[in-house]
């Protein structure tokens, strides 16, 4: 299963998922909440909604998962349906093409059964409309015929939960959010959280790795355990070829280098992308669409894929007129920090717009 379409998936720190990843994604990935390393907040609030809806013997209310790729969305909603002792059924957004498919899906489940949906915010708008009363009273309107003939008839389902994952929670329609009583963001992970996770798939994968060497790998993952477990696998075949075939500080960085993944855990693309900011636009703002242009990206990878660590560690600003880069970005690649005069709209700042697409140059 492809997490998203976009061609993104030759670098090392891509957190978009791989053949590769799907191969292994099934061994490394955690089957209990125990398991699952951070998200301690919205560990902790399911594991309530798990006991209480257990114990009053009903099902999960729906859950929404939200947040960047890679940070363990399809993880947890297998995670929450080993938890409640359900089946799961998985598709995704751009799966299901007519309502038909999704009424058939529908149909299909046994009471308690989990349905999830993978980029549900890319539900087409008719078929997004039989899940509203599907999830608020469990019925889907089966329609019969065509034209003036045709009618509607009601058909009850078995009570089930709707787990839905996005990367882009805005572009979820108010009805359908509506609906998900329960709405979890997923964080990018801490260092420790990455360094822990990297140590329990090196246990998986029978790597050897330090203290030392799994930090190194944390620290240059982005936030993003995809990219650390991926990270890892990348160096081990470094560590077998260049060293004794063990990991640790040395080699990792060693290894990174290699693979011009910088101390911070960006690439040759996350670097390009901010000079293009400084070194044409000023250091910004520049709007999303004129910035893919002139990096070569979809605007929807630069905001689900780049953007998320980039601000995180504070190196790009979203302001209502586009993207700028920090006087941090500056220091860290080298270059003397001028950026172009702050004009006063732009210092009168109202909150981000995202889809700022629109916005014009002066
Ligand atoms: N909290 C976590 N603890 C340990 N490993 C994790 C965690 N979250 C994600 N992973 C690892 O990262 C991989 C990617 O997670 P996934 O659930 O596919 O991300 P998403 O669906 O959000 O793109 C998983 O296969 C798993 O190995
Ligand atoms: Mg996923």
């Amino acid at each position: 299963m492809k997490d998203n379409e976009y061609d993104y998936e030759a670098r090392v720190v891509s957190s978009a998922m791989t053949e590769e990843d799907a191969a292994s994604e099934l061994s490394l990935r955690p089957r209990t909440l125990d398991e699952y390393v951070g998200q301690t907040k919205a560990k902790e609030n399911l594991k309530i909604f798990i006991d209480a809806a257990k114990k009053r013997g009903e099902v999960l209310d729906h859950v929404l998962l939200y947040g960047p790729p890679g940070l363990g969305k399809t993880t947890l909603a297998s995670i929450i349906a080993n938890e409640m002792g359900s089946a799961i059924r998985v598709t995704s957004g751009p799966a299901v093409e007519k309502p038909g498919d999704l009424v058939a899906l529908l149909t299909n489940l046994a009471q308690g059964d989990i349905m999830f949906i993978d980029e549900v915010h890319r539900l087409q708008r008719s078929v997004e409309e039989i899940l509203y009363p599907a999830m608020e009273d469990y019925v889907v309107d089966l329609i019969i015929g065509k034209g003036p003939a045709a009618r509607s008839i009601p058909l009850s389902l078995s009570h089930f939960t709707l787990i839905g994952a996005t990367t882009r929670a805005g572009q979820l329609s108010t009805p359908l959010r509506d609906r998900f009583g329960v709405i979890l963001k997923l964080e990018l992970y801490t260092h420790d959280e990455l360094a822990l996770i990297i140590t329990r798939s090196a246990g998986i994968l029978g790597i050897e790795i330090d203290e030392y060497g799994a930090r190194e790998l944390a620290a240059r993952s982005r936030g993003t355990p995809r990219v650390a477990n991926r990270l890892l696998k990348r160096v081990r075949d470094f560590a077998q070829i260049v060293g004794d075939g063990k990991i640790d500080r040395k080699i990792a960085d060693f290894a990174l280098g290699r693979l011009e993944i910088d101390k911070l855990g960006l690439d040759s693309v996350d670097r390009r992308m901010l000079e293009v900011i400084i070194k044409f636009y000023g250091g910004g703002p520049v709007g999303l669409d004129t910035l893919a242009a002139t990096v070569g990206e979809e605007s929807v990878t630069i905001e689900d894929v780049y953007e998320p660590y980039l601000m995180q560690i504070g190196f790009l600003s979203r302001t209502p007129r586009g993207r700028c880069a920090t006087r941090l970005a500056y220091e860290h690649l080298g270059i003397e920090y001028n950026p172009a005069p702050i004009t006063a709209d732009f210092t009168a700042a109202a909150p981000a717009d995202p889809d700022d697409g629109q916005i014009k140059l002066d």
